[in-house]
């Protein structure tokens, strides 16, 4: 069988960068989530306008970059956003054939490609937008064997095993309402994505919010883009709520596989990562949904670890309660047994968990 070229070849998520107020301190705190710091750009480093740590777990980077200046677009970025995800990169073969393959499919260029290079090799990187402020960075490497970037000094990190994350298994994205179909076309039109999965507000409803949720991939299943908006519901959405915090569309949770699940969530929960809390009675019926778990029973229920099922298999997972001051980013540990989807049958225990949370806030 002869099949098409790949209309937008991607070979993984090459780094999260988040604009934060303070890089220093964000990198320290993800210490309670495995990472560890391997790279720095700063003052000492030849950077005059701003701060960035890069922290590893696994085949994750995550980049926390904080201003100089108040004149700085990342002070202002944080002002609007509080600490958010401003860039989701994407390594790539080629990045200025990528840049113009995506531009010349409507893609609105942030930059142009750039050639960055140390004694360690090189990297090319452009940009183009998304949803809200957030851009996709496109990154080629090209075997650079530096701590990460051109620019960075190493920080000598050692192990990056961490609590055995391994990898992003996806990035969902939040759209106001009425916009998540423009935004699955974006990435149809754009990256070649296709549309593996959605989920309307009846399959992801209670008695007060309502979210839809359509997935896209790439072909090769190893980006998974999740975009949700709010739908109508009697009081305010989780989604609105982020909307309203944020002050723009923007990214609303990252997953990450673990091969490990409970070690992964005792390891962070002992470092100081907060969970949503799952009431016990979940539980009386998880075990009658996925029976594979019954072995594991006690590990999950003690944990507040979530279980599903699909036609191909089943899968584990747990959410952070939102990691910034404002209730907006989270993060999401997922174990994967052969199931491709996205916890559906916890929607309804999750969202409840996090509606008690918003009531807390004052925000239901
Ligand atoms: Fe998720």
């Amino acid at each position: 069988m002869i099949t098409a070229p790949d209309p937008f070849p991607i070979l993984g998520i090459d780094y999260i960068e988040f604009y934060v107020g303070n890089a220093r301190q964000a990198a320290h705190y993800y210490k309670a989530l495995g990472f560890t710091p391997v790279a720095y750009a700063g003052l000492e480093t030849g950077s005059r306008d701003r701060a960035s740590y890069c922290v590893r777990q696994g085949e994750i980077n995550l980049v926390f970059t904080g201003a100089m200046h108040s004149e700085s677009g990342i002070a202002r970025h944080v002002g609007d956003h509080g600490d958010g995800v401003y860039d989701v990169a994407l390594r790539v073969p080629d990045a200025a054939e990528s840049y113009s393959a995506a531009v010349s499919r409507g893609a609105t260029g942030v930059s142009p490609p750039e050639t960055f290079e140390d004694d360690r090799g090189k990297v090319v990187r452009a940009s183009i937008a998304t949803y809200g402020e957030t851009i996709h960075s496109l990154v080629s490497r090209d075997g650079y064997s530096g701590a990460f970037m051109p620019g960075f000094s190493s920080l000598e990190a050692g192990d990056t095993k961490g609590f055995g994350i391994r990898y992003v298994d996806h990035v969902v994205g939040n759209v106001e309402l009425g916009k998540m179909n423009e935004w699955v076309s974006f990435y149809e039109r754009i990256m070649g994505f296709t549309e593996l999965v959605h989920f309307s507000d009846d399959d992801i409803s209670t008695e007060y919010s309502a979210l839809m949720s359509k997935v896209v991939w790439s072909g090769e299943g190893k980006i998974k883009f999740p975009i949700n908006e709010p739908a109508q519901g009697k009081r305010k959405s989780q989604i609105e709520e982020y909307l309203d915090y944020y002050g723009s569309p923007g990214v609303q949770h990252i997953a990450m596989a673990s091969e490990d699940i409970v070690g992964t969530v005792e390891s962070m929960r002992a470092a100081g990562l907060d969970f949503l809390q799952i009431p016990d009675t979940y539980y009386q019926d998880a075990r009658e949904r996925v029976p594979e778990i019954e072995p594991q029973l006690n590990d999950l229920a003690r944990n507040g670890i979530l279980v599903d099922k699909d036609e191909d298999g089943h899968l584990l997972q747990i959410f952070s309660k939102p990691v910034q001051d404002r209730p907006t980013v989270f993060y999401e540990v997922i174990e994967r047994h052969g199931a491709r989807g996205f916890g559906a049958g916890n929607f309804k225990a999750l969202f409840e968990a996090i509606e008690r949370d918003q009531a807390l806030r004052g925000n239901l």
